[in-house]
């Protein structure tokens, strides 16, 4: 050996206290939120059988659900509502007696300051086609006449007492749309919280049986991102999202995403979510319960890894269980 120390990455490493002291990247409970899906005229809970653990609520078991993520202390929950019947306009989207209007009044009135309530802004979980939006004649998804049905969508909410309107159907200039329409009806005040990047994804498979909302033909690839386009297109969406009045911007899927995370992080000065989606929580809850990795480990590592992209929230089907084990860190 030569007479020089030998360099030593490791000696920060070397006891649980030091690795501690010297973290940088940490998962608070206040930086996760939970989805929660809520149906019209179900008598109990239903288990979705590709998300163990995650069912789709009734209004009273909402409440439970939204009382106990006040008590694991996170940042915000989201709500998805899924309505009895469908139709081609999706009117259960801006019905003020809709399942989500009820749904989310009630979830306010329970827990409103406590944590963030916000719904997210769409119009396939009401649709009967299961299409993000309106269709024009020849089956195709009509983007200006779609932006009428999210600002109409957006006030019902607003007036239903939501703090944080996401719209997650990705037509262009749906966020000045919904803003304009917040603004003249009395909630300039209200954020919007916009899937800018929002890639079409197969890992939104088990999401789609948990609202109901696969599309009957077609899919969601001219409107959703090409995965194969550079993270440069991310950054755009985000930043002509950010002009039109978007307060947050979020990046989705997460996890397969993760560059997309940093390069919004670094170019946008609104706060970043990231949405750890249907299927990356299904492959690890599958896999853990055929006992081939170590469940809370990898959960843990997923959300640093996460939070270590760039992103302040994340959207987590996980959040209430991985805050009570972030509590004891
Ligand atoms: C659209 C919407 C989707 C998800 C959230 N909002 C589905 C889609 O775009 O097909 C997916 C969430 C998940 O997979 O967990 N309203």
């Amino acid at each position: 050996m030569t007479g020089f120390p030998a360099a030593r990455a490791r000696r920060l490493r070397r006891t649980p206290a030091l690795r501690r002291l010297v973290a940088e990247v940490r998962v608070r409970p206040a930086d996760l939120v939970l989805p929660l899906f809520v149906k019209q005229s179900l008598t109990s809970p239903q288990p979705i059988p590709s998300m163990p653990g995650v069912v789709q609520h009734t209004r009273d078991s909402l409440k439970k659900a939204a009382h106990e993520a006040v008590s694991a202390r996170l940042g915000g929950l989201i709500l998805f509502g899924i309505p009895a019947e469908k139709d081609a306009r999706g009117s259960g989207a801006d019905d003020p007696a809709g399942i989500v209007q009820l749904a989310l009044a009630d979830v306010v009135a329970e827990v409103g300051d406590d944590l963030v309530v916000m719904t997210d802004l769409c119009l396939d979980e009401y649709t009967d086609h299961g299409h993000c939006g309106l269709l024009t004649e020849t089956g195709e998804v009509d983007n200006d006449a779609t932006l009428e049905r999210y600002a109409a969508a957006a006030v019902a909410q607003a007036r239903a007492g939501t703090s944080v309107v996401a719209p997650s159907g990705m037509m262009d200039g749906q966020v000045a749309a919904i803003r304009a329409a917040l603004d003249a009806d009395g909630f300039a005040d209200l954020p919007i919280l916009a899937y800018s990047a929002k890639y079409a994804s197969a890992f939104y498979g088990p999401f789609r049986d948990a609202a109901e909302c696969a599309p009957s033909f077609g899919d969601r690839s001219a409107y959703q991102q090409d995965p194969a386009r550079s993270t440069a297109e991310g950054v755009r969406e985000a930043l002509l999202d950010i002009a039109e009045g978007a307060d947050a911007v979020m990046v989705k899927p997460a996890g397969p995403y993760l560059d997309v995370v940093r390069a919004v992080t670094e170019a946008v000065d609104v706060p970043v979510a990231a949405y750890q989606v249907s299927g990356e929580y299904a492959m690890v809850e599958a896999a853990a319960a055929h006992g081939w990795i170590d469940r809370r480990r990898i959960i843990l590592e997923q959300l640093t890894g996460i939070r270590r992209a760039g992103a302040g929230m994340v959207l987590t089907y996980w959040a209430t269980e991985a805050a009570g084990w972030l509590e004891q860190q």
